[in-house]
């Protein structure tokens, strides 16, 4: 049966079948080698997005916005406090308003509530860019990437090491549920995800042939595993307090030479970005001097190690947004 999406929004990867994913992560293969080889492809001339970021953004803005101008979309970036919702005018009404004016939104955000909501009020396909709870189309470029490096997802070993409970290991074990990996969040106990949200993926990868393992063992979670995927200790929306005892919690759980041995020589190191392996950021300088650690959930060593595909990975975000944007709006 074929799969059309044209119309859905894209809000969280429970919501997609392994069907549809798959679907995805073809389409944005096609257009991958559609940019590599110059072809055009305006496909959707005469429409236009609004992206509403209610957090910072890099990769995903960027991935939008090329992508957008790529398909030939009019673009319209909203950036944190610039918009009037939530302050002067409701989040429906905000809703029922862009959607009168554009075929789709992104939203990035705190709760995942807002973003059911905007698709719920106005009517056009709604992208999630990332809620406190979930980062969707993240996964897609994760997966892609996987593929790519390791030419399969089913039964590929995969390893969460640092905050299991965010958005990206959250959406992580979905995918991987979904798709048919071996999921492993290596984590203290007091930051595995959410038992609803474990339970919800055990069943969907007892249908796909995948598991998913909660360790706080270093060595048992990471040993043989073909991925080993990592994410900044404390998410944007998280007060400063937390760092400390965040860092206390994660520090034995860094992605270091001796987790990549672990892990053996076929092992890709994979991390959503942006990351905390140097002292060249704010953050990163300010965390150092504080805390004493110059390097946090993965060293500069496996950062910049041939192991590392985290710029493939994050180029993937573009081909992988544009294929979402494609087939909701087509
Ligand atoms: N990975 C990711 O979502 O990056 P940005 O925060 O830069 O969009
Ligand atoms: N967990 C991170 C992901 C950033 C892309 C955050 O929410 O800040």
């Amino acid at each position: 049966m074929g799969i059309n999406l044209r119309g859905r929004s894209f809000l969280k990867l429970l919501d997609y079948t392994p069907q549809e994913i798959r679907y995805l992560l073809d389409l944005a293969g096609t257009f991958k080698n559609m940019k590599r080889a110059g072809t055009p492809h305006k496909y959707l001339e005469g429409k236009n997005i609004v992206l509403l970021f209610e957090k910072t953004s890099t990769r995903t803005r960027c991935s939008f916005e090329v992508a957008g101008m790529d398909l030939g979309l009019g673009v319209t970036y909203l950036d944190p406090g610039s918009s009037q919702m939530g302050k002067k005018e409701s989040l429906p009404d905000t809703a029922r308003v862009l959607g009168r004016m554009y075929d789709g939104i992104e939203y990035r955000g705190f709760s995942q509530q807002t973003v059911e909501d905007l698709a719920a009020y106005s009517g056009v396909p709604v992208w999630n860019g990332l809620t406190d709870q979930f980062h969707p189309t993240q996964m897609l470029a994760d997966l892609m990437t996987i593929e790519e490096k390791l030419g399969r997802l089913k039964g590929v070993k995969f390893t969460f090491m640092g905050d299991a409970r965010n958005n990206v290991a959250n959406s992580l074990m979905v995918a991987c549920a979904k798709m048919g990996l071996h999921f492993t969040a290596c984590a203290p106990e007091s930051l595995f995800p959410e038992a609803w949200l474990v339970e919800e993926c055990r069943k969907l990868a007892e249908a796909s042939g995948g598991s998913v393992t909660l360790t706080e063992d270093v060595e048992a979670g990471t040993r043989g595993a073909d991925v080993i995927y990592t994410d900044i200790w404390v998410s944007m929306g998280e007060p400063d307090e937390v760092w400390e005892t965040r860092i206390r919690l994660l520090k034995k759980y860094q992605v270091n030479r001796r987790v990549m041995e672990y892990a053996g020589p076929q092992a890709i190191f994979l991390h959503c970005l942006p990351s905390f392996h140097d002292t060249k950021t704010t953050i990163g300088a300010e965390i150092a001097e504080k805390f004493g650690i110059p390097e946090m959930e993965v060293t500069d060593e496996v950062f910049e190690s041939p192991q590392s595909v985290v710029f493939d990975e994050a180029e993937n975000r573009m081909h992988t947004i544009k294929a979402v944007i494609y087939a909701t709006l087509k």
